[in-house]
């Protein structure tokens, strides 16, 4: 006990040092501007210590879970089962629903679905499917069951929030074609006032956290594929996948691929470039593949809401591009959900979904590393005619290949987006779906990279 309270006030004088040494020796004081400053970072400071303080809790929560699972006499016959992370969930599942043993998945989620990849070498790869109170889950897993190549390599793994009873039931009516985990912390979440109405978004950031820690910590998978419960997928969507993952593997640039094309509405792709695709700055999500170390680097800066555009900050970023398709291989269907249905309306139900086939496992996909698509896409888009968008629009340019609609500023950005039909916002000062600044489309029969001036050299966070 002594020894804890000396450990205690030395971890109190260290914190208070650090403390002091950063708010009294980093910048002078005295002036008002300077006191509300360091009241900003006080605040700020006093809220990652507690955030810190929250992660240390749960970590040692989970030690202790360790150890007391450790502690517990096992007989042998049963020993191998509760190693078995994904086993032992399944148990742990079963025992809180109360449902009669021999309901509970086997066969696919057995130890097998551990190995990184199946016996031929192909990668074994988790869908995690994200759910709350929607019963049209079944639309989101019909398809996914149905368009799935190998039960193997893609073992689905549903998780739900929320506790919905009906939802329940239609995910728990797969039985052992998927695996139905719950997110166990119902609790109320502590909302600052004036967020309250986005209460929504705290509750999708810690079920996103949690049930990414199942799949990569418990389960141990090194690859997973999200996936949210209103998404429609395209007949070659596991083929997408599948086909760009050497990719992710191999190009320490990437750290995701998406089967999203945020300006994906028919109109503004080329319906017959199935088999296109692209790099780009902008995180897209909406049915994405990401490795465990990345969900490593991430998970212990989870945020508490807002988690899309937090990972699209620089600082988790970190330059890193994503592969996205010309054409959509997923599309959203919900209407109703936790963001207003305006933005469904608008925008959203308009998304393009592909319907062809594409065999990108037999193809040759090496144009999308970094080295060889840099050079090529800056080629392609600096040499390109420059137009302005009445020209675009009128359809009478007579030079063949791509063109380029130049911009300069954020308002020329928007407002030429606008009356082209892209979206125009910023995330962290990316525009959607750019790439070097870049934002290419197709529009009127012709390839279109609105661009910003050749000496582009960064994204400017102010833009938004
Ligand atoms: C939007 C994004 C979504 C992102 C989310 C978080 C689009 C079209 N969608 O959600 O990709 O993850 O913001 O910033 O841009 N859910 C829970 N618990 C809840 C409520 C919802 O787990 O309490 C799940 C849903 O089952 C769904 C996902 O979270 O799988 C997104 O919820 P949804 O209601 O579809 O919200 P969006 O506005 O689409
Ligand atoms: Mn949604």
């Amino acid at each position: 006990m002594r020894n804890r309270s000396i450990a205690f006030v030395l971890i109190s004088l260290f914190v208070w040092g650090v403390i002091t040494y950063f708010l009294f020796l980093d910048r002078p004081i005295g002036k008002e501007q300077d006191k509300n400053l360091l009241t900003i970072q006080i605040t700020k400071l006093e809220s990652e210590v507690k955030h810190q303080i929250a992660i240390n809790r749960e970590l040692l929560k989970h030690i202790g879970e360790q150890l007391k699972k450790a502690a517990e006499k096992v007989p042998p016959e049963v020993k191998d089962t509760r190693k078995d992370p994904i086993q032992n969930y399944v148990h742990k599942a079963g025992e809180r629903n109360q449902e009669p043993k021999e309901d509970k998945p086997k066969t696919s989620f057995s130890k097998e679905t551990q190995k990184k990849t199946l016996p031929n070498g192909s990668p074994i790869i988790a869908v995690l499917v994200f759910s709350c109170n929607r019963i049209t889950v079944q639309r989101c897993l019909d398809q996914l069951i149905k368009l799935r190549p190998n039960v193997d390599q893609f073992p689905i793994i549903v998780s739900q929030d929320c506790e919905h009873q009906q939802t329940a039931d239609v995910i728990r009516s797969y039985k052992n074609q998927l695996l139905h985990i719950q997110q166990p912390d119902q609790s109320e979440i502590d909302i600052p006032p004036r967020e309250k109405k986005f209460r929504g978004y705290f509750k999708i950031a810690r079920h996103y956290g949690w049930a990414l820690n199942q799949v990569f910590v418990e389960f141990g998978y090194e690859t997973a594929i999200i996936v949210e419960d209103d998404l429609d997928i395209a007949p070659d969507f596991f083929e997408y996948f599948l086909g760009t993952y050497p990719l992710l593997v191999s190009d320490k640039s990437l750290w995701c691929v998406s089967a999203w094309n945020d300006n994906g509405k028919s109109g503004l792709v080329d319906e017959h470039a199935h088999n296109l695709l692209y790099r780009t700055d902008f995180f897209p999500g909406l049915g994405w593949m990401l490795k465990r170390d990345l969900w490593l680097e991430l998970a212990p800066k989870w945020p508490r809401a807002y988690w899309d555009d937090w990972i699209r900050q620089p600082e988790q970023r970190k330059n890193r591009a994503c592969i996205r398709p010309e054409l959509s291989r997923t599309r959203t269907f919900g209407k109703i959900g936790v963001s207003n249905g305006l933005f469904f309306e608008k925008h959203l139900k308009f998304i393009k979904l592909n319907e062809q086939f594409v065999p990108f496992t037999a193809m040759n996909l090496t144009y999308l590393l970094k080295d060889n698509y840099d050079i090529a896409f800056v080629n392609e888009v600096y040499q390109s005619k420059v137009v302005s968008y009445s020209e675009l629009k009128s359809g009478n340019i007579v030079v063949p290949g791509p063109v380029r609609i130049p911009y300069y500023t954020r308002q020329t950005y928007k407002s030429t987006a606008k009356m082209l039909g892209l979206m125009d916002d910023f995330r962290s000062g990316v525009p959607r779906t750019g790439y070097r600044g870049v934002v290419t489309f197709f529009y009127n029969k012709r390839r279109v990279h609105l661009a910003p001036g050749a000496n582009w050299n960064g994204y400017d966070i102010t833009w938004s």
